[in-house]
């Protein structure tokens, strides 16, 4: 009998149900989920507008290709372009976070006509070949996708950066909003202004990988946003769908793209633009966004005195709280214990906060008691 590629280390549990912040598995027990099945879940487990949105449009036409005019398509852009202030960029759909990537990364090309790309050390940027590339992780890194265009330089260090663009052709310096997989490490605001000027400077484009970060999760729409920057290309994916399959790129107005430049068979199509509209519509209703800035405060003031910690990082709902000591321990006796699921990341200290938008004040207390009850039973 056929089964899928053993490639992932499962929790072992079965999810089955979910509604808002919860999640249930086949034996009927909850789980309140602060991963959000990685920073996907954005308004909300089975939320029920989401559902009828996708549903409606599945029965009136689930699909027909980018050969034709796809108005649901024009309306989740204009939404996409609204919630984020930048209703003059373009938007390029696709079905995933390494699919933007990819595409963002041969725009730069295209429009620059140079092979170079920058990338930053522990960064995540997705599998496919360009994308993999400027990851950092040489265990997914196949021996076809090793070249020698992808050079990494270590977080928040400009001088780095501009030795690297002085050295020529380079197309694109491609960034994370705060990097997800690498454990919350953020860029400095600082460090983002500079990058965008030298990006400027010697005729780069600046690519904001906003995959994990963006979609209003840090309080603001991107990441980027708190340093106050106007990359040319943005990308996107996770939380635009709400588990609904789908990426999206955000090209900024000067960018010259020429017919048949770019395309896709699935991107684009009517049920995931009716699931990116819905969910725009939804954050706008119920001020998502701010409330994921509180409940991002309410969580670091709780566990600012917490025993263990080393550190929190990130912002809003994308948090990293570090710990002295590998988290998996804490992370198995929050979900088998207590019903709460956490994430980890590449740094095995990292205890990853990404929970729905919708998360409640009683939830994110439940959660901080929880967890400084379970790192305070922990040896001194
Ligand atoms: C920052 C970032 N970029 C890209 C990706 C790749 O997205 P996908 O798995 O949808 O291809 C991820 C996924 O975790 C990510 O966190």
């Amino acid at each position: 009998m056929s089964q899928p590629l053993p490639v992932y280390a499962l929790l072992p549990i079965e999810l089955v149900r979910g509604s808002n912040t919860t999640v249930w598995d086949a034996q009927g027990h909850p789980y309140l989920d602060l991963y959000g099945g990685h920073a996907v879940i954005s308004i909300g487990h089975g939320q029920e507008e989401w559902a009828a949105a996708i549903a409606t449009q599945t029965s009136t036409l689930g699909y027909y290709s980018n050969s034709v005019r796809i108005r649901i398509q024009e309306q989740a852009a204009e939404a996409l372009g609204r919630i984020s202030g930048r209703d003059s960029y373009r938007v390029f759909f696709v079905n995933s976070g390494a699919e933007a990537n990819e595409n963002a990364l041969k725009l730069a090309s295209f429009a620059t006509g140079r092979r170079r790309v920058i990338a930053f050390d522990k960064s995540f940027h997705g599998r496919t070949a360009l994308a993999v590339a400027a990851t950092d992780d040489p265990k997914i890194v196949a021996p076809v996708n090793e070249t020698p265009n992808v050079t990494h330089v270590p977080l928040n260090n400009i001088e780095a950066v501009r030795a690297e663009l002085s050295a020529g052709d380079v197309a694109a310096v491609i960034i994370e909003g705060i990097q997800g997989v690498g454990g919350c490490r953020m860029p400095t605001e600082a460090f983002l202004q500079d990058l965008h000027a030298a990006c400027t400077e010697f005729g780069a484009l600046l690519i904001l990988d906003e995959i994990q970060s963006g979609c209003g999760r840090t309080g603001r729409y991107f990441a980027f946003d708190h340093a106050g920057i106007e990359p040319p290309l943005i990308t996107m994916a996770k939380g635009i769908g709400n588990g609904f399959p789908v990426g999206a790129v955000l090209v900024h107005p000067d960018i010259v793209v020429s017919n048949g430049m770019l395309g896709t068979t699935f991107g684009g199509n009517h049920m995931a633009s009716a699931a990116v509209k819905c969910v725009v519509e939804v954050m706008e209703r119920e001020g998502l966004m701010d409330s994921a800035a509180e409940r991002g405060q309410q969580i670091v003031s709780a566990l600012r005195s917490a025993p263990h910690i080393a550190e929190i990082r990130g912002r809003g709902l994308m948090l990293g709280v570090v710990l002295d000591q590998p988290s998996n321990a804490v992370r198995t006796t929050l979900w088998k214990e207590h019903g709460i699921l956490t994430g980890s990341a590449s740094d095995p200290n990292v205890l990853r906060i990404l929970p729905p938008l919708t998360l409640t004040a009683a939830e994110a207390e439940r959660f901080t008691t929880t967890l400084i009850t379970v790192l305070s039973e922990l040896p001194a």
